[in-house]
This record gives structure tokens, C-alpha cells and sequence, in this order.
């Protein structure tokens, strides 16, 4: 660990960071905004578990997209359907405009609560920060005052055209930051997403919040961390 970690301090440049669930509490604050809803519509199932039925839908799809590679769907559009295909399957009726409000939910989500100083600790410590996210573009700039902390590039799969683990994705941004694929180490909270960086030449950290096996892959993370805390402990 200690020598991984020393290498990881020299070698890299730019910390690029997943932002749904790695930099924002996705499932709290989505499960926050449904609970009211779901018992409005007389749904007694789990709100939590509802999020996470719309998550992996969600995910799904994206996925779904991806391979196909025939344009890019917006994330928006993305989450829409699933969230609407999630509610057909629970059985309640529900309008169009509130598929639409629950999911601009998502550009309100408030970050983990040790995320900003550890933010602060791993700039101060001089590395350039970064968020590489599947959410669009529009959805990222809105998330930004949420955040409440500065990153020095916001890129969108826009720029690529495709969803994460897509390799394109990771190319992109790192010829956005300027910097070669091994400077950069991929943040996330998702096996997927470190998956796809680390196959394409990044370096990955797995933040694992909940203590959940990373899974076997040939793509293992450089690191496995509790939380951000944690990150900015080896990195800075
Ligand atoms: C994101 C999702 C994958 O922000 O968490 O890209």
C-alpha cells in the first residue's frame, strides 16, 4: 500500500472524479425525494430500493446505448424512461411532468459531507481536479453551485458521445485536461466506471463507502478507499 501509494503521488497529475454517487449522495438524496411521492401514490414498497430499481434501469439503458453507438442519448432522456418504466412495472399512474420533476431532482444532489475539504486538501496539495460525469452537459453546470467546490474542468460524455465505461469517454477527457492517460486516476464509487478507466490506461480509486466486494476483474483499482477523506490521506 505504501509504495503504491508513493507512486501514486508522483505519477499522478490530474484526479478526475465520477460525480452521481461518488461526489454526490445519489441514492440519499433521491430516496429524500421520492419518499413523499411514492406514499402519495399509495406505493408501499421501500423508497430506497425504488432509487435503486430507477439506478440500475437507468444504467441499463445507458449501457444499452452505448454499444449500440448509433448517437448519443442525453442523460435526461435517459433517466426518464427509465424512471417512467419503473413506475409502469410498480403498477401507478403518474403524468409525464412528474417523471420531469423527479429527475431535475438529480441536478439538486448534495455531496457527501467530508467531500469538500477533502477536495480542498488534494488542490492544496496541487493536483488539478476534474469531474468526468454521464450527466449532460446542462445538468452538470446546474449541479455546480450544489457541489460548492470549484473543479478546474467539468466534462460531460457529451464531449465524447457515449456513456462511460465507453472507452471514448476516458480518451476524451483526457485530451480535454491535457494530460497522458496515466496522470490521470479515475475516482468512482462504481466498479463499472473504474473498470472502464483503468482498461483504457488510467489509474482508478474505488470508493467504497459500503464495504462492497470490488468484483474479479483483470482491471483491479490502484486503490480501494473508505471515503474521500481516505483519497485525500494518500494523495496529498
Ligand atoms: C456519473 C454517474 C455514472 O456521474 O455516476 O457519471
Amino acid at each position: 500500500m505504501e509504495v503504491r501509494a508513493a507512486v501514486l503521488r508522483r505519477s499522478v497529475k490530474v484526479v478526475v472524479f465520477d460525480l452521481y454517487g461518488t461526489i454526490v449522495d445519489m441514492q440519499a438524496g433521491l430516496t429524500e425525494a421520492v419518499t413523499p411521492y411514492l406514499e402519495e401514490k399509495g406505493w408501499d414498497g421501500a423508497p430506497h430500493r425504488f432509487v435503486t430499481w430507477w439506478r440500475r434501469t437507468h444504467f441499463e439503458n445507458s449501457m444499452i446505448d452505448s454499444l449500440c453507438d448509433r448517437g448519443h442519448t442525453p442523460y435526461r432522456e435517459i433517466s426518464h424512461r427509465a424512471l417512467a418504466y419503473v413506475m409502469d412495472r410498480c403498477g401507478f399512474a403518474y403524468t409525464q411532468a412528474e417523471v420531469v420533476r423527479l429527475v431535475s431532482e438529480i441536478e439538486r444532489l448534495r455531496p457527501f459531507p467530508e467531500v469538500p475539504a477533502a477536495l480542498e486538501r488534494l488542490r492544496g496539495a496541487g493536483h488539478v481536479l476534474a469531474i468526468l460525469s454521464n450527466g449532460d452537459r446542462d445538468m452538470l453546470e446546474a449541479a455546480m453551485p450544489h457541489v460548492g467546490v470549484p473543479f478546474d474542468h467539468v466534462i460531460s460524455v457529451q464531449e465524447a458521445q457515449a456513456f462511460k465505461p465507453h472507452w471514448r469517454t476516458y480518451a476524451r477527457a483526457a485530451e480535454i485536461v491535457g494530460a497522458d492517460r496515466s496522470a490521470c486516476l479515475l475516482v468512482a464509487n462504481h466498479a463499472f466506471d473504474c473498470i472502464g478507466a483503468k482498461a483504457y490506461g488510467m489509474r482508478t480509486a474505488f470508493i467504497d463507502r459500503r464495504s462492497r466486494p470490488f468484483g474479479e476483474t483483470p482491471h483491479r483499482p490502484d486503490l480501494i478507499v473508505e471515503d474521500m477523506r481516505a483519497l485525500a490521506a494518500v494523495l496529498a
